[in-house]
C-alpha cells in the first residue's frame, strides 16, 4: 500500500491571498523570515485579511535562512503562550520549514528534537492548530505542499530533513505576486532545486502513477520558463511559481534521491561558507544522473524525461541540457568553482570520507534508483568537486 497526500486546499493565481479571509479560527500565529514580506507590504495584507476573518494575530519574526533548532524552540514557546488555532507561515522555504517544526513542539511540548528526526514517526498533529503555508521569494522548496522540513543543527553542522505526512500543510496559498520580488540569483538556485525535485521524483523507486504526471509536467514547465524567469520575464516567473509547486507535490509523495542526500550533507559542512541548497543540487544533478544511468531502469526513465522535453531519449542528452541550463543561469559547474572558490580543497578532501558516509545515510538515499556505497559516494563527490566525468 502507498499513500499520496497533498494539502486539503490549494489556492493559486492572482489575488490568491484573499483566501485568508475565508479561514476559520480565533487566533493566528504568523511565522515570517527576514524583512522582505514586510517591506513589500504582504505582511500587512496578510494581517488585515486574517483580522477580516475575525482572528487575533501574533507575529513570530526573524526566521533565518537554514533555520536553527534554537529558532524552532523560540517560536514554539511563543505559540505555547499565545495558543493559536491557525499557524500561517509566510516566506521562503525557511520560515515555512521552521513553522512546521514549531507546530510539532507547540502540539507536543514534551517532544525532543531527536524524536522527530526518525522519518514518518511524527505524533498526530492538528489537535491544536491547522497549518497554512504561503510561499514567496524562495519558491523552489515547495514546502507549502510537502511532508518535509529541513532544520539545521549548527553545533553539529548537520541538516536534519524532517519527514512526515503530518507536516503536510492543510492549506497552501500560491499567489504569484509574492514570487515577483525574488532576485535573479535566488530565482536560478530555487528553480534548479525544483527541477531536481521533479527529476529525482520521476526516477525514484517510489514513483507511481499519481506522481509521474506531476513530475513530468513540472519538468516541462521549468524547462520552458526558468531561464526566462531568471532574465526577468514576469509571466515566466508566475509559471515557475506553479511549476515548483507541482514538483513539490510529486516529490512529497515519491521522495527524492542522492542529489539531495549530497546537498543536505555538504550544505553546512565546510568553514568557507554554506553551499546553498539549490546551487548544490544544480551542480550535483548531472553527475548523479550519469551515476544512476548505469542502472537500466533509471536510464530508461531519464530517456523518457529527455523525450518529453524534446531531446534525444537518453540520459546523456538530459545531462548536456542541464549543463547548458546551469551555464545560462550562471551556476558554477563544480564545488571547486562555487562562489569563486570558497570551499577549501584540503578541507573538502579531509572531510570527504565523513561527508560521504553521512550522505549515504541520508533519508533521501533510500529511494534513489541505484544503490551506493560510501566508497562510490566519495568518488561521486570528488567528481562534483573537480567537475570530472562520472563513468563508474
Ligand atoms: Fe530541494
Amino acid at each position: 500500500m502507498y499513500r499520496f497526500t497533498l494539502p486539503r486546499d490549494l489556492y493559486h493565481g492572482e489575488n490568491a491571498l484573499e483566501a485568508l479571509k475565508t479561514l476559520e479560527g480565533t487566533k493566528a500565529a504568523i511565522v515570517v523570515g527576514g524583512g522582505s514580506m514586510k517591506r513589500f507590504g504582504f505582511l500587512d495584507t496578510i494581517e488585515s485579511y486574517l483580522k477580516e476573518a475575525g482572528m487575533e494575530t501574533i507575529l513570530i519574526e526573524g526566521v533565518e535562512p537554514d533555520p536553527s533548532v534554537e529558532t524552532v524552540m523560540r517560536g514554539a514557546a511563543v505559540m505555547q503562550e499565545f495558543e493559536p488555532d491557525v499557524i500561517v507561515a509566510v516566506g521562503g522555504g525557511s520560515p515555512i520549514d521552521a513553522a512546521k517544526a514549531m507546530w510539532a513542539f507547540y502540539e507536543y511540548p514534551e517532544t525532543k528534537f531527536e524524536d522527530l528526526i526518525t522519518p514518518f514517526a511524527f505524533p498526530t498533529l492538528r489537535t491544536k492548530a491547522k497549518f497554512v503555508a504561503i510561499p514567496s521569494t524562495s519558491s523552489g522548496t515547495a514546502t507549502e505542499v510537502t511532508a518535509f522540513a529541513v532544520i539545521t543543527d549548527y553545533e553539529k553542522g548537520i541538516k536534519y530533513p524532517l519527514a512526515d505526512f503530518n507536516i503536510t500543510p492543510d492549506v497552501a496559498i500560491v499567489d504569484p505576486a509574492l514570487a515577483q520580488t525574488m532576485p535573479p540569483k535566488l530565482t536560478a538556485n530555487t528553480g534548479m532545486d525544483a527541477l531536481t525535485h521533479a527529476i529525482e521524483a520521476y526516477v525514484s523507486t517510489l514513483h507511481c502513477d499519481y506522481t509521474d504526471p506531476l513530475a513530468l509536467h513540472a519538468i516541462k514547465m521549468i524547462d520552458e520558463n526558468l531561464v526566462d524567469s531568471y532574465n526577468g520575464d514576469k509571466e515566466a516567473r508566475n509559471r515557475m511559481h506553479n511549476a515548483q509547486c507541482l514538483a513539490g507535490m510529486a516529490f512529497s509523495n515519491a521522495l527524492l534521491g542522492i542529489v539531495h542526500s549530497m546537498a543536505h550533507k555538504t550544505g553546512a559542512a565546510y568553514s568557507g561558507g554554506h553551499i546553498v541548497h539549490g546551487a548544490a543540487n544544480a551542480m550535483y544533478l548531472p553527475k548523479v544522473i550519469a551515476y544512476n544511468a548505469k542502472e537500466p531502469e533509471a536510464e530508461k526513465r531519464y530517456g523518457e524525461i529527455a523525450a518529453f522535453i524534446g531531446l534525444e531519449p537518453t540520459s546523456k542528452a538530459l545531462i548536456e541540457h542541464i549543463n547548458e541550463m546551469n551555464k545560462q543561469l550562471n551556476i558554477a559547474p563544480s564545488i571547486k568553482e562555487y562562489e569563486g572558490g570558497i570551499i577549501d580543497e584540503a578541507e573538502f578532501l579531509e572531510k570527504l570520507p565523513t561527508v560521504a558516509e553521512l550522505a549515504v545515510g541520508d533519508a533521501c538515499t533510500g529511494s534513489n534508483p541505484r544503490s551506493i556505497t560510501p566508497e562510490q559516494m566519495e568518488r561521486l563527490l570528488k567528481a562534483c568537486f573537480y567537475n570530472e566525468d562520472v563513468d563508474f
